[in-house]
């Protein structure tokens, strides 16, 4: 909803406002729902804007930079006009949020270079998140150029902390919290996607509660959080300037993409908020609400060194247990024996495939198992047919020795005649194998950022455009295809891929402890039904360090569960307990994956950590308790539980796991359990103990609601 008096705006959510002035180009009001907007212009004059630019009295980092046909930097937008809008404008060439929706537009000009700058809040009526954007449009006869145009710019009053997402391969979304004070914070990415190191994710805590932002981009990222002398504490988020340099010829408009912003109480409140959203408004498709399937992907138990025989076996043993789909993860192609070779040739590998991929995939299908095929079509190896027919297709600077990561090149995606060959190929593949998963990989970053005829400035954000071309045919081309993105692991984890991907692998890292705060990160903003989560063998290969299958599974249970191991390496004992795990998973997967997630204790600095998914209904909820160190004659332990019915009771009980010898089960009133916590020093008594080379406790709690 959204009212309007004069020109101010009050953009309502369910639980929040947003009050405007349009005019002034000013925020008056943002946070905790108003009953009415009466007195908030009391707020005007104070230095809360919506967009700044260089040319002003306003040396806080600016939302826009713009070099005017004369070489000149300084802009003077002044209001123009305001309009709302039914529903929310697509964004050119861009992927963004969808639904049910009413836009505000504001139009303000810069008189001597008649550009325009369009800005666009959209309110939804069932989600307190807010989707805004910006366009700029050149009204003069000479061409101009972009340097910065933010997507967002929200000016808050008072002191705040930022927290950030960040990591490294193998590592990702590890949650950082620092005092901004009167300075200048920021994060970016400068590789090309959204990069391991930076989640565009963000929220910025005060004591008036938290705002959460998020962009619906995968490429060059940047998010400022500036604290000034006037008591403003401004935020940008948008396409890094990094290298930036966008011309717009005279007439010509450039869309910034999509931004996303909440206001909530607390961090759990901006999680919900924008789980829901995710979940909502920006995944699609079939996919969107369906249960996924239970997965075996071969990569970590074959690697490359598979031939038909070894695939069917994993595939025969993974049946056996209840798995739904195999994926026939990397090497199934050209001469790809290893990461040296092979990139870019999507031709069937017959030998390894035993008489090609169909002919494979089909052997699956009879086993009674979906089948599933890794793809990586941006990359390219020198060493591939490829590269010997079209060696221009590669990224490279000419006269310059390329920088090669895992081996590979990227592919040119700015280039219309490569975006067109990548759609070909891949559609080829998914139609010949008839998969009902695709696994869409990038091992690499962007580093030669080169096209023959295109401006270096613009080449990054060129690049994800050709990205978003191939990605959104190849998916409006397979609609009942269900793909998860994987970028070395989490490299790419953003709101743009979810636009087309349902899933997303989490991270190339499955050992457990590591996991708990990889997915715990991540599950601050983003929903378990976005995070690809498998249960791999022990040590594990990135850490070395061993589990109980329990543990692993558990911690699984955390995102849409697969198991990524050689399933013919399973003792007897053990294939039962997969067994039991899998039709556990069956019978709650509905709960599991699409319930209300919520973070339990504190997975970045406390002992007792965990998740929990409540069913809309509040009538069950599971819970996944860890501990990550026993302590002797330490702390009596305990978890506070969330989402509840405070007013309810509910039968609680243990998941019957392998390493527990007793089952625990219990009564307790809802409030009790999120207020007063639930003990969990029981969770010692693990007879698997010994398996845990670093230790880490896990036990599932189950609840039903009895009165
Ligand atoms: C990346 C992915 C892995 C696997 C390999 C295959 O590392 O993250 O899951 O698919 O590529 O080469």
């Amino acid at each position: 909803m959204i009212r309007k008096k004069g020109q101010t705006f009050h953009l309502e959510t369910p639980h929040t406002s947003l009050v405007l002035k349009a005019d002034t180009a000013e925020v008056l009001y943002y946070g905790k729902k108003l009953s009415n907007a009466a007195g908030c212009e009391l707020w005007s004059g104070s230095p809360r804007k919506l967009f700044s630019q260089y040319g002003g009295a306003d040396y806080t980092e600016a939302s826009i930079l713009l070099e005017n046909a004369d070489g000149g930097f300084s802009t003077a937008f002044a209001f123009s006009k305001s309009k709302l809008l039914a529903g929310k404008p697509e964004i050119a060439g861009l992927p963004s949020s969808y639904g049910e929706s009413k836009t505000l537009e504001l139009k303000y000009v810069d008189a001597p270079t008649k550009a325009a700058l369009y800005l666009y809040y959209t309110v939804f009526d069932d989600t307190d998140v807010i989707a805004v954007s910006a366009k700029l449009v050149n009204g003069q006869k000479r061409e101009m150029h972009i340097r910065r145009l933010a997507s967002l710019q929200l000016d808050l009053m008072g002191a705040y902390s930022v927290v950030t997402f960040e990591g490294t391969w193998a590592r990702e979304r590890q949650k950082q919290v620092r005092t901004v004070g009167k300075s200048v914070f920021y994060i970016d990415s400068k590789k090309g996607i959204s990069s391991h190191e930076h989640n565009p994710f963000m929220m910025v805590e005060g004591e008036d509660g938290v705002y959460a932002f998020n962009l619906v981009y995968t490429g060059n990222h940047k998010e400022i959080v500036e604290g000034c002398e006037s008591g403003r504490t401004r935020v940008l988020t948008g396409i890094n300037d990094f290298m930036f340099r966008w011309a717009l010829a005279p007439g010509e408009e450039f869309c910034t993409p999509e931004a996303v912003m909440c206001y909530a109480p607390d961090e759990d409140g901006a999680s919900s908020e924008m789980h829901a959203f995710v979940a909502e408004h920006i995944v699609r498709g079939k996919w969107k609400k369906r249960e996924r399937p239970v997965l075996v992907n071969n990569w970590e138990g074959t690697y490359f060194d598979f031939n038909e025989e070894k695939i069917l076996a994993i595939a025969r043993a993974a049946k056996e247990t209840g798995v739904e789909l195999f994926v026939l993860d990397d090497g199934w192609f050209g001469n790809r024996c290893d990461d040296r070779r092979g990139l870019g040739d999507w031709y069937d590998n017959v030998e390894k495939t035993g008489g090609g991929l169909k002919s494979l995939a089909d052997k699956i299908r009879a086993l009674g198992l979906d089948f599933g095929i890794w793809v990586e079509p941006e990359m390219i190896n020198e060493d591939s047919d490829l590269f010997r027919a079209h060696p221009g297709f590669a990224m490279r600077v000419p006269g310059r020795e390329p920088t090669r990561m895992r081996n590979q090149l990227c592919l040119n995606l700015a280039d219309e005649k490569v975006q067109n060959y990548v759609v070909r190929v891949i559609s080829d593949v998914i139609a010949r194998s008839g998969a009902s998963y695709v696994k869409w990989d990038y091992n690499r970053s962007l580093t030669d950022c080169y096209g023959k005829g295109i401006a270096q400035g613009e080449y990054f954000h060129r690049y994800i455009l050709g990205y978003y071309r191939i990605v959104s045919r190849i998916t409006k081309k397979f609609p009942n295809v269900l793909f998860e993105g994987c970028a070395g692991g989490g490299g790419r984890f953003d709101l743009g891929n979810f636009c087309f991907f349902q899933q997303y692998w989490t991270s190339d890292d499955t050992d457990a402890r590591m996991r708990l705060k990889i997915q715990d990160g991540t599950l601050h903003g983003y929903p378990q039904t976005v995070m690809g989560a498998h249960v791999s063998a022990c040590p594990n290969h990135q850490t070395g360090d061993s589990n109980p299958l329990e543990t692993r599974f558990n911690i699984a249970c955390g995102g849409v569960l697969g198991y990524e191991l050689d399933m013919t390496k399973f003792s007897p004992e053990e294939m039962e307990t997969v067994t039991r795990q899998i039709a556990f998973y069956k019978e709650n997967r509905k709960l599991l994956q699409f319930g209300d997630s919520y973070r339990l204790g504190d997975a970045f600095g406390g002992n007792v950590a965990g998740f929990m998914t409540v069913s809309k209904d509040k009538s069950a909820a599971i819970a996944v308790v860890t501990v990550s160190e026993y302590v002797i004659a330490g702390e009596y332990l305990s978890v506070r539980c969330k989402g509840l019915l405070p007013n309810a009771v509910y039968e609680v009980s243990t998941r019957p796991q392998d390493n527990y010898k007793d089952v625990l089960s219990f009564t307790a009133a809802g409030d009790l359990l999120m207020n007063g916590g639930m003990p969990v020093a029981d969770i010692f008594e693990d007879t698997q103990a010994w398996q845990n080379s670093r230790r880490l406790y896990t036990r599932m709690y189950l609840f039903k609601k009895c009165k």
